[in-house]
C-alpha cells in the first residue's frame, strides 16, 4: 500500500518525530511505501511530493520543523480542491493520507474524509493546546519551556532595574501556554484570551508587587483583551495572506501600566521563538506515540479517525471531535491559579 503524509498549518516541535515513527513502523512492519506531500495541502492540491523512505527519515527526531514543509492553504476555498486532492491521491495511487495539523488542516481532513470519501486520518499538533479530544498536544511541552526559561531570565533584569517587564506568549484563542509557563515561572500575572482583563486591576497587583520591593512580570497571550475599550480588537488586521494578526496587546499594556502607574515598562515578544527548534523530551515521547498509532490506523482502514492523549493512553476518535470547538481555559483552573497574581 502507498500512503501519502502531509504537515500543514503553523509548524510545531515534534513534527518530524511523527513522520519518522510513522515512516519506520509503516516500512519496517507492514510493508508500506510513503508519499510526502509538500507543504500541506499545497502538496496533493499540486501534485508536489517529497521522497519519503527510511533514509529520509534517518536523523530527524530531534529536529524543529517540518521535512515535509508546511503552509495554511485551504483546499475547501480553492477551485476544485476537492477534486485536485482525489485526482492527485488517484494518480500516485496513494490509498491512506496521514494529516497532522491543527484546526484548520484536521477540520479539512475531517470533511474530505466524512463528505468525500477520502481515506485521511489525523493526527493533532500546535503549540497552543487548544485542540479538543486530545489531552495534550506536542509542542506544547516545548513552548512552555521555552516561555518559561524566557520568564525566568526576565526576572533578574526587571529586579535590577526595578521595571515592570510584560512577556506576549503566543496563544490566538487559548491560554494554555500563558497559563502553563507563567505558573511555571513566578509571573505576577497571567491574562488569556478566555477571561477578558481589566487594566486597573492589573496596575493593582502591580503596584502591590513593588510595595513588597519586588519587580512585576506580567505574562500576556496574544489573543488577551481588556475589558474597557475595544482597541485592541479594532487594531486587528488581516495580512496579505488573509491570516489575523493581532496588534501587539503586550506592547499595547506596558504603555498603560507605565502611563497609569508611573513604573518604567518593557515589552518582550516571544512569537515564533516558541515554534522553533529542538523538541522536548516530552514532546519527541508524544509526537512519536502518535506516529506509531497513526499508521495502525492505516494499518485498520480506519479512517476517518484522529489518534488523541487520554491521560497516558493513545486513542482514537473521529476527527471531526478535535475541530468542532476548541479547547480553551477553564474558568475554574484560571480563579486557581490567579491565587498567584499581585
Ligand atoms: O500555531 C498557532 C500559532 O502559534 C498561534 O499561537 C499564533 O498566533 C500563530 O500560530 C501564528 O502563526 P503564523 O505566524 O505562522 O501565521
Amino acid at each position: 500500500m502507498r500512503v501519502g503524509v502531509l504537515t500543514g498549518g503553523g509548524d510545531c516541535p515534534g513534527l518530524n518525530a511523527v513522520i519518522r515513527a510513522i515512516v519506520r513502523k509503516g516500512v519496517q512492519e507492514y510493508g508500506y511505501d510513503f508519499t510526502g506531500f509538500r507543504d500541506g495541502w499545497r502538496g496533493p492540491l499540486e501534485n508536489s511530493t517529497v521522497r519519503l523512505d527510511i533514509p529520509a527519515v534517518r536523523g530527524i527526531l530531534p529536529r524543529g520543523g517540518t521535512i515535509l514543509g508546511s503552509s495554511r492553504t485551504n483546499p475547501l476555498k480553492v477551485a476544485d480542491g476537492i477534486g485536485r486532492i482525489k485526482r492527485t491521491l488517484g494518480e500516485l495511487e496513494v490509498e491512506a493520507l496521514i494529516t497532522i495539523g491543527g484546526e484548520d488542516t484536521l477540520g479539512v481532513a475531517s470533511r474530505l474524509s466524512d463528505e468525500h470519501g477520502v481515506p485521511c486520518v489525523g493526527v493533532p499538533k500546535t503549540i497552543d493546546n487548544d485542540l479538543s479530544a486530545t489531552d495534550y498536544t506536542f509542542g506544547f511541552d516545548t513552548a512552555v519551556g521555552i516561555a518559561t526559561e524566557a520568564i525566568d531570565r526576565l526576572h533578574t533584569t526587571a529586579e535590577s532595574h526595578m521595571r515592570v517587564l510584560v512577556v506576549e506568549v503566543m496563544g490566538r484563542h487559548a491560554g494554555w501556554i500563558a497559563l502553563h509557563s507563567g505558573l511555571a515561572g513566578g509571573a505576577n500575572v497571567i491574562l488569556i484570551p478566555e477571561q477578558r482583563f481589566d487594566v486597573e486591576q492589573v496596575c493593582t497587583w502591580v503596584t502591590s508587587r513593588f510595595r513588597a520591593s519586588y519587580a512585576p512580570i506580567v505574562v500576556v497571550a496574544e489573543g488577551a483583551m481588556p475589558k474597557d475599550g475595544d482597541m485592541v480588537l479594532k487594531d486587528q488586521s488581516l495580512d496579505s495572506f488573509g491570516h489575523v494578526r493581532l496588534s501587539g496587546v503586550g506592547e499595547w499594556l506596558a504603555k498603560e501600566v507605565e502611563k497609569r502607574t508611573g513604573n518604567e515598562a518593557r515589552t518582550t515578544v516571544l512569537g515564533h521563538v516558541q515554534r522553533g527548534g529542538t523538541p522536548s523530551a516530552f514532546d519527541r515521547w508524544l509526537a512519536t506515540r502518535f506516529g506509531l498509532h497513526a499508521i495502525d490506523c492505516v494499518r485498520d482502514r480506519d479512517f476517518g479517525r484522529m489518534v488523541a492523549l487520554r491521560g497516558t493512553d493513545i486513542v482514537r476518535v473521529p476527527i471531526a471531535d478535535a475541530t468542532s470547538r476548541l479547547k480553551t481555559v477553564d474558568p475554574a483552573l484560571y480563579e486557581e491559579v490567579g491565587v498567584f497574581f499581585g
